[in-house]
C-alpha cells in the first residue's frame, strides 16, 4: 500500500488554486492567519474560544504537563448550550438544524428551537432515571435525530456519552459497556440498512446478559418492529420524555469535564476508550468547521459519516451545530434503492457542502458516472474527504464528476484521538494538490520525523505541541496512553501514520505504520481480529494482515493454524468468518482465511507479518534471514498462490 501510494504521489504535480469567486466570499482568505497563529498559538485559540459562550471565562488558556493538557483552565461552559441555546435569541431560532432522511424515504426537519426542546425533554428524562454528572451513558442507535438529541442531552447535564457504532456485535457492545461502566443504554427497535432492519435492541439484550453496571435501557421506536421489553429495565423513549418539561438549564461545566468516550482500535486486542473533554474540544470543532467547511448561513451541510465514528461526533453533531448550520443526516446505505441515492439526496435538499470518505468515492467511481449524471449537483460548492489517504485518481474524479470542476476539495487529516481536523487546506487560501492534505491548520504544529525523531522529508507524522481537542487519555489506562502516543519519540505525539513532506511544505499521508487497518473507512486492529479468531476452539494461532484493496483500502486476510484434530474445510473457513462477525461485527469479517500448518516466525517466536503481507500482495519476499524456518514461507507462498 505505502509503496504503491508513494509512487503515485511522487508523480502528482497538478495544483488547484481556489477560484477568485470562492476566495472572495471565504470565511478566511488572508494567508497571514498562519503566521499570526504561529506567533502566538495561545492567543489564536483564545480568540476563537471567545466567540463561544462561557458561563465563567478561563483563567489560563493552557496547562501542559506532558502528556496531559488542560485547556481554558478554570473556565466553565456547556457544549449543548453552545450548540443550541446560543442560537435561539436570533434568526437561527427557526432555522432548520437537522434535515433528516430515512432510508425508506421518510423525512423529518427539526429547527433549532425544536431540537432544543427535544434535548431538554430527554435531558430531564435522563435525570429522572438518576443520571448524574460524570455518569456514562452508552448510545447504540441508528442514524436518527434522536442520537444527536441523546448526545446533546448528556452534554447538557454533564453525563458522558459513549456512542457505539451500530455495526458492532453484541459482544463488542458488551465489552464497551463494561469498560465504561455505563448506567444507561439508549437504543432503538432497529434502523434501516439496505432495505432491512438492523435489530439493535436484540443485540442490546444479548449484550446485557453480562453487564452489571446497566440499570435502565431506553428504546426509541424507529422501525416499528416488535421488540421484547424487559420489565423494570426497559422503557420506551416516548414513555420517558412524554411528561418531561421543555426546559432544562444547561449545567455550567468545568472546561475539562469529560464530554465523551469513544472506543477505537489500536495495536492490541482490546479497544481503547478515548477520552474527550468539553472546552478545548468545543473550540477545536467550532473553529475547524467554520474555517475548513466555510459554512454560510444558507448552506446545507452533509457529512455522510455514521455518528458511531469520530467524524460523526465532530462533523455531524458538534462542529456544525456550534456553527448554527443546517445539517443533513441520512439513515441508510448509499446503494439503496440504487447506486445514485447520495446524488438524489444532494439534488433534493440542495446540499452545498459534502464531506465523505475515499472508500465511498472509489465505490462511486466504480458504479459509474451515470448515477451522478442523472442528478442535478449544481448546489454543491465545497467537497471534503476524510479517513484514509485519497489517491489522486479518486480526487480528480470527485473534483470533476461530483464537483463539476468548480468545488474546492478539502482533504482533512485527523484521528479519533485528535478530536478535530489538524491538517487540511483552507479552501479560500490553499492551492490544493490531489492526494495531499496540504498544511497543518493554523495553530497546529505538525512535523515529519525519521526513526531518530529528527525532522525529515519523509518518515512519521508527529504533533509537536498540544492542541485544544486532543485526547485527554485512555479511559482507565493512563500507562497505555503514555506508551502508545508519547513514548516513541520524546516530547512528540506519535500519530502512527507514515508521511512525506514536499518542497512546498505540504504533507502527503501514506497510511498507518502500525497494526491498525482501515477497511471501508472503519478503523480495525489486526490484533483484535486475531484475538477473535483464536477464541474459536479449532484455532491454535492466527495472524491477520491488511492487503491493499482497490476500493476498501484494506482487505482483511487471516493466516490460521488449527489445533490438532481440526480439519481445514471450507465449512470451517466459513465458520471462522462468522465467529469474527460474532465477536466484533460484520465490519471485521475477513475477506480471506488461509489455513496453514505453520506461520513464519523469528527465532524468538515473533510472527513476521511483513512476510505475510508480501505473500498476500504477491510480492517478492523481503528479508527472510531472521526466520527460524525459511521453508515455511515458501510453502505458504505456493499455497496462497494456488488458493
Ligand atoms: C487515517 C478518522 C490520510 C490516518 C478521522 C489516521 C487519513 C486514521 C486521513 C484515523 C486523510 C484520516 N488522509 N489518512 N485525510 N484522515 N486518516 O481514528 O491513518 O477513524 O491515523 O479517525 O485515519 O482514523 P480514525
Amino acid at each position: 500500500m505505502v509503496k504503491k501510494a508513494l509512487e503515485a504521489l511522487l508523480k502528482e504535480d497538478r495544483v488547484f488554486p481556489p477560484a477568485e469567486s470562492f476566495r472572495r466570499r471565504a470565511n478566511v482568505s488572508d494567508p497571514s492567519v498562519y503566521d499570526s497563529a504561529a506567533k502566538d498559538r495561545l492567543k489564536f485559540w483564545a480568540d476563537l474560544a471567545g466567540q463561544l459562550h462561557w458561563f465563567k471565562k478561563w483563567d489560563r488558556v493552557l496547562e501542559w504537563d506532558l502528556p496531559y493538557a488542560k485547556w481554558f483552565v478554570g473556565g466553565t461552559t456547556n457544549i449543548s448550550f453552545n450548540c443550541l441555546d446560543r442560537h435561539l435569541a436570533g434568526p437561527r431560532r427557526d432555522k432548520t438544524a437537522i434535515l433528516w432522511e430515512g432510508e425508506p424515504g421518510d423525512e423529518r426537519r427539526l429547527t433549532y428551537v425544536e431540537l432544543h426542546r427535544e434535548v431538554c425533554r430527554f435531558a430531564n428524562g435522563l435525570k429522572l432515571l438518576g443520571v448524574q454528572k460524570g455518569d456514562r451513558v452508552t448510545l447504540y442507535m441508528p442514524m436518527v435525530p434522536e442520537l444527536c438529541v441523546a448526545m446533546l442531552s448528556c452534554a447538557r447535564i454533564g453525563a458522558v456519552h459513549s456512542v457505539v457504532f451500530g455495526g458492532f456485535s453484541a459482544e463488542a457492545l458488551r465489552d464497551r459497556i463494561n469498560d465504561s461502566k455505563s448506567k444507561i443504554v439508549v437504543t432503538a427497535d432497529g434502523g434501516w440498512r439496505r432495505g432491512a432492519v438492523l435489530p439493535l435492541k436484540q443485540f442490546v439484550d444479548e449484550a446485557l446478559t453480562g453487564t452489571p453496571s446497566v440499570e435502565r435501557v431506553v428504546v426509541f421506536k424507529r422501525s416499528g418492529s416488535a421488540v421484547p421489553m424487559k420489565k423494570g429495565r426497559d422503557l420506551g423513549w416516548e414513555e420517558l420524555v412524554g411528561n418531561q418539561s421543555d426546559s432544562c438549564e444547561a449545567e455550567p461545566l468545568d472546561s475539562e469535564q469529560m464530554l465523551y468516550l469513544l472506543y477505537t482500535s489500536g495495536t492490541t486486542g482490546k479497544p481503547k476508550g478515548i477520552i474527550h473533554t468539553t472546552g478545548g474540544y468545543m473550540v477545536g470543532c467550532y473553529a475547524s468547521t467554520h474555517w475548513i467547511f466555510d459554512l454560510k448561513e444558507e448552506d446545507v451541510y452533509w457529512c455522510s459519516a455514521d455518528i458511531g465514528w469520530v467524524t460523526g461526533h465532530s462533523y455531524v453533531v458538534y462542529g456544525p451545530l456550534l456553527n448554527g448550520a443546517t445539517v443533513l443526516m441520512y439513515e441508510g446505505a448509499p446503494n439503496h434503492p440504487d447506486n445514485g441515492r447520495f446524488w438524489a439526496i444532494v439534488e433534493k435538499y440542495r446540499v452545498s457542502v459534502f464531506y465523505t470518505a475515499p472508500t465511498a468515492i472509489r465505490s462511486f467511481m466504480k458504479w459509474g458516472d451515470d448515477f451522478p449524471g442523472r442528478h442535478d449537483l449544481s448546489s454543491l460548492r465545497l467537497l471534503g474527504s476524510v479517513g484514509e489517504p485519497i489517491n489522486p485518481e479518486a480526487w480528480i474524479w470527485y473534483h470533476q464528476t461530483i464537483g463539476g470542476g468548480r468545488c474546492p476539495i478539502v482533504d482533512t487529516w485527523w484521528q479519533t484521538e485528535t478530536g478535530h481536523i489538524l491538517i487540511s487546506p483552507l479552501p479560500g487560501i490553499t492551492a490544493t494538490k490531489p492526494g495531499s492534505a496540504t498544511r497543518p491548520f493554523p495553530g497546529i504544529e505538525a512535523d515529519v520525523v525519521n526513526d531518530q525523531g529528527e525532522s525529515a522529508d519523509s518518515g512519521y507524522l508527529v504533533i509537536k505541541s498540544p492542541w485544544p481537542g486532543m485526547l485527554r487519555g485512555i479511559y482507565g489506562d493512563p500507562e497505555r496512553y503514555r506508551e502508545i502516543y508519547w513514548s516513541r519519540f520524546p516530547n512528540l505525539y506519535f500519530t502512527g501514520d507514515g508521511c512525506k513532506r514536499d518542497k512546498d511544505g505540504f504533507f502527503w499521508l501514506l497510511g498507518r505504520v502500525d497494526d491498525v487497518l482501515k477497511v471501508s473507512g472503519h478503523r480495525l486492529s489486526t490484533m483484535e481480529i486475531e484475538s477473535a479468531l483464536v477464541d474459536h476452539p479449532a484455532v491454535a494461532e492466527a495472524a491477520v494482515i491488511g492487503k491493499s484493496h482497490e476500493i476498501k483500502e484494506n482487505a482483511v486476510v487471516a493466516f490460521v493454524t488449527l489445533k490438532g484434530r481440526a480439519k481445514a474445510t471450507p465449512e470451517l473457513n466459513q465458520q471462522l468468518k462468522e465467529h469474527v462477525v460474532k465477536k466484533i461485527g460484520s465490519i471485521a469479517r475477513p475477506d480471506e482465511i488461509l489455513f496453514t500448518a505453520d506461520l513464519p516466525k523469528t527465532r524468538s517466536g515473533k510472527i513476521m507479518r511483513r512476510l505475510l503481507r508480501d505473500i498476500a500482495e504477491g510480492r517478492a519476499l523481503g528479508d527472510t534471514s531472521t526466520l527460524a524456518d525459511a521453508g515455511v514461507v515458501n510453502s505458504l507462498k505456493e499455497k496462497y498462490e494456488e488458493d
